[in-house]
């Protein structure tokens, strides 16, 4: 596709998510929003309207829209489970996609895409947005800069409090494990994974703990109480790419943490402390002086940190180079390591990543 033309895009699921991507896909002169497709006629026909979006281009079957010849490229934002088949369809009518995290419900079903993905490959994003914030961008250049030394540790924490019994949430698509996979680690643990393999590099073993902290939820339809059997809380330790460790932890427990992903590298000379509630600050601790005194500055993220990440989708899309961009290869490697956390917690032993 060449890279003058308007991609015209075609969204699945126009639930929670779906307002970023419509104001995103608004703020770029590159997309069109041109199609929709939800199960749910009312919210499909309210969108619709609010969009401008024809009846004719408004469908209830995805393979309609992603067979769609009007359609350039998809944007799915359905629950986990549908992620593989949303992903399947694309590959088989050759459409770029871009497709929200977790990347598939568990491991086997993004082998079985990877089989099919080699064979016939197309431009595929992966809604890992953390790598968008202007502070998470900052950090990597100030590592690549080699501002803390040589890196030892890391330490990731992505918190939410939404869970947490007092709240009596109730039993959502979120704590179904046929739908959803898994609990915490599939929802905030892949943007961990994510953050960690964007700023250090590969995982190489996992040991990790993992608890339901509320066994049942009430189903808010039929009033009846359903076992929940994901997790709210994981936490795990790491090793990754050149032996630096990390300590993760994700849990939907923490009062006061509406939605914090905070990431602290610690080198040799140095710390750098990232926190998505502040993106465009950068903390960095250094040794400043011979008599080894350390100082702590909150940097402000200079301009050319910002990025919009449906502007990353328009660079794959069109085909031009690039670099950092969260794809298939990405989705892959989360969800392999996703697989083995579950694992090490069932085990109750470390595990690596390539048996
Ligand atoms: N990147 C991020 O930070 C981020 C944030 C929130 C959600 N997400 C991901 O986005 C996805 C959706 O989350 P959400 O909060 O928008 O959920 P949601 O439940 O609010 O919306 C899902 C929508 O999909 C529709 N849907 C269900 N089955 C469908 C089908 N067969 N065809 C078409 N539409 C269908 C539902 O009717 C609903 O409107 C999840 O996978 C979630 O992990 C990512």
């Amino acid at each position: 596709m060449t890279v003058n033309k308007v991609i015209k895009v075609g969204l699945i699921g126009l639930g929670g998510m779906a307002d970023a991507h419509r104001r995103m896909i608004s703020e770029l002169y590159q997309l069109q929003l041109s199609a929709l497709c939800d199960v749910n006629d009312e919210l499909l026909n309210k969108v619709g309207e609010e969009e401008g979006i024809g009846e004719e281009k408004r469908f209830t079957e995805m393979e309609s829209l992603i067979q769609d010849p009007t359609v350039d490229a998809v944007i799915s934002i359905v629950p986990n489970d549908l992620h593989a088949k949303v992903l399947e369809l694309c590959i088989h009518h050759q459409k770029p996609i871009m497709a929200e995290k977790p990347f598939t419900l568990n491991f086997k079903e993004a082998e079985y895409l990877a089989e099919l993905y080699e064979k016939t490959p197309i431009p595929c994003m992966v809604g890992f947005s953390y790598r968008y914030i202007p502070a998470f961008r900052y950090a990597k250049q100030l590592l690549a800069e080699n501002k803390i030394g040589t890196l030892r540790h890391i330490e990731v924490r992505y918190l939410q409090s939404f869970g947490a019994p007092i709240f009596d949430v109730p039993y959502l698509w979120r704590f179904n494990k046929v739908v959803t996979g898994t609990g915490a680690l599939g929802d905030l643990g892949a943007h961990m994974i994510d953050s960690a393999r964007f700023l250090v590099g590969e995982f190489k073993s996992v040991s990790a703990l993992m608890r339901t902290f509320v066994p049942e939820r009430r189903d808010p339809a039929s009033g009846t109480m359903h076992k929940v059997e994901v997790d709210d809380y994981v936490s795990f330790h790491a090793v990754l790419e050149h032996d630096v460790v990390g300590t993760f932890l994700t849990t939907r427990n923490a009062i006061g943490s509406g939605n914090q992903h905070e990431v602290t590298l610690y080198g040799d000379i140095g710390t750098i402390n990232v926190n998505c509630e502040k993106p465009d600050e950068v903390r960095l601790s250094f040794i400043h002086n011979k008599e080894l005194q350390t100082s702590t500055e909150t940097l402000e993220v200079p301009p050319g940190y910002r990025r919009q990440q449906l502007e990353d989708f328009t660079v794959l899309v069109t085909g031009q180079e690039h670099d950092g961009i969260p794809d298939f290869h990405d989705g892959y490697q989360n969800q392999k390591v996703l697989e083995r956390i579950i694992e090490s917690a069932e085990k109750s032993q470390s595990v690596n990543i390539d048996e």
